[in-house]
Parts: structure tokens; C-alpha cells; sequence
């Protein structure tokens, strides 16, 4: 793997720890950010020794302000400045990762760095931490998948209201909307998910594998064929065991 500038990776135990680290830029997600994370997931997607990764933000104002606004302004357009975002899928892979990930943010959690933590299986929030979406006000819609996450995490109306109005949330705010599972003091925020991710570890990893994906595909299924994943997916759980 190549050297990172905008992200560090480390990995200890089995459990990987992404670190977005561009703190004098509150973390926002540039043109690199995009690269380096698209080359760090392949490598964990990839590593058997990885059971459980947790992504958090450098620094202690944010987890990430959201797509990188200087280069936004630099590109002959937004438009344009999206279009090279969409040159790797990032989102598809992540979302097709079958390994947990943890998100723990804190401060800023805005725009893409919502869409990321939308990517993770369990969310943690520092109390300090706000959520945002700016996206309306730049005249543009989310590019991360957030239009179509977010919905499925908090629901339509909910999803609709941060969307359209841009109205940013308190940590208790994004509790009581299931944004995020929990919330815990900002020094304790690392601790609190590498014991989720200690406690994930214990468990057979083709298990909560097949776990995650049958929660993750099952949801854009009717119930029949969710039923029918869940079956596929047990059986072949227990051959591979037997
Ligand atoms: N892109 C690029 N740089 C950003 C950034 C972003 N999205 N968000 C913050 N920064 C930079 C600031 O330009 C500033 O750099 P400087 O020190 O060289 O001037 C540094 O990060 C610190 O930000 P600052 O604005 O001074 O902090 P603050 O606490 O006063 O305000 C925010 C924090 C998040 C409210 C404010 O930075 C902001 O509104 N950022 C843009 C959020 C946004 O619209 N994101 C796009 C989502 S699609």
C-alpha cells in the first residue's frame, strides 16, 4: 500500500483504524481523501486479519466538514468538481465491504462526512458533535449516497427535514433519530468503539460476515426474499463449519 497523506491506517489486533487527517481542514474529503480511501478499503476488504475497522476524524474539532469547498471553487463548476468525485466508487465499495465498521465522530459531522458514517454499520457520537447536511444551500444534492442512506437509517420525514433544510442536529438530537446508537463524553468516544470492535472480534468472522449481509441486503428485499437470504446464507454458515 502506498504511502497516505490525507488519511493515516493503522491496524492493531484485527481491528483496522482509518483516520481521516486533514485536521487544518477540519478533515473535509478532497480529491485525495477519495483515492486514499478507496485504496485503504480494497486493502482491508482484502485482509483477513482485519475483523472489524473503525473510522474517526483527526483532531479535535471534527470528524469531516464535508466535501473540500476549495476545491470546489477551483473546478470550472460544482458540476464539474462532482464529476471527479464519481470517478472511483468509493461509496459502492464501502458499502460492499462485509466487515463492521464503527464510526466515532466527533465536533463537525457534516455533508460526506454524514455519507461516510452512513457507511458504517454502527455509529458513535461524542457529545460534542453536530450533524449537518449543507448541501441544499451550495445548490446541490448529496453525492455519497446520502439521499438514499440516510432515509434508510432515520426515515423518510426525518431524512427529508436535515435534507431540504440543512437544519444541523445535536448529538442527542441524532440519538433520538437513530442516527447514531450512542453518545458518549468526547474522551471516552475511541474507547467506547474499540470495545464494541473487541467484543465483534470474539465472534466466528464468517458469522457476522453473513451477519451483515443479511441484515444490509435484506433491507432492500421484501420480507420472502429476505427470508430466503437469511436461509442461503445459514446453510451456508453451517457447511462451512461442518
Ligand atoms: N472544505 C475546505 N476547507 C474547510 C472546510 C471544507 N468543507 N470546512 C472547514 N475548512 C477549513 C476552513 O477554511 C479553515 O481553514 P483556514 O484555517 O485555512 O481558514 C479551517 O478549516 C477551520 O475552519 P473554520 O471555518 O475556521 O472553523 P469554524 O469552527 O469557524 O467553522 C464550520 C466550522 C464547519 C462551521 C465551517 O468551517 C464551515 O461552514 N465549513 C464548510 C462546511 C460545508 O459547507 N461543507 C460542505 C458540505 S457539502
Amino acid at each position: 500500500m502506498s504511502a497516505f497523506e490525507v488519511i493515516i491506517y493503522d491496524k492493531q489486533d484485527g481491528i483496522g483504524y482509518i483516520t481521516l487527517n486533514r485536521p487544518e481542514a477540519l478533515n473535509a474529503y478532497n480529491i485525495r481523501m477519495r483515492d486514499e480511501l478507496y485504496e485503504v478499503l480494497g486493502a482491508i476488504r482484502d485482509d483477513p486479519e482485519v475483523a472489524a475497522v473503525i473510522l474517526k476524524g483527526a483532531g479535535g474539532k471534527a470528524f469531516c466538514a464535508g466535501a473540500d469547498l476549495t476545491e470546489f471553487l477551483t473546478a470550472p463548476s460544482p458540476v464539474i468538481a462532482r464529476q471527479a468525485r464519481f470517478q472511483r466508487d468509493v461509496w459502492g465499495r464501502f458499502l460492499n465491504i462485509d466487515k463492521p465498521f464503527i464510526a466515532a465522530m466527533h465536533g463537525y459531522v457534516l455533508g460526506s462526512g454524514i455519507e461516510m458514517a452512513l457507511c458504517c454499520d454502527i455509529r458513535l457520537a461524542a457529545e460534542d458533535a453536530r450533524f449537518g447536511l449543507p448541501e441544499p444551500g451550495l445548490g446541490i444534492i448529496p453525492a455519497a449516497g446520502g439521499s438514499q442512506t440516510l432515509p434508510r437509517t432515520i426515515g423518510r420525514a426525518a431524512a427529508l427535514e436535515m435534507l431540504m433544510s440543512g437544519r444541523w442536529l445535536t448529538s442527542e438530537e441524532a440519538y433520538r433519530l437513530k442516527l447514531v446508537n450512542r453518545v458518549v463524553p468526547h474522551a471516552d468516544l475511541l474507547l467506547a468503539a474499540e470495545k464494541i470492535a473487541i467484543k465483534i472480534k470474539t465472534h466466528d468472522r464468517t458469522a457476522v460476515s453473513y451477519i451483515k449481509q443479511a441484515v444490509t441486503r435484506g433491507l432492500d428485499l421484501t420480507l420472502a426474499e429476505g427470508l430466503e437470504l437469511e436461509a442461503q446464507l445459514g446453510r451456508r454458515l453451517t457447511a462451512a463449519q461442518e
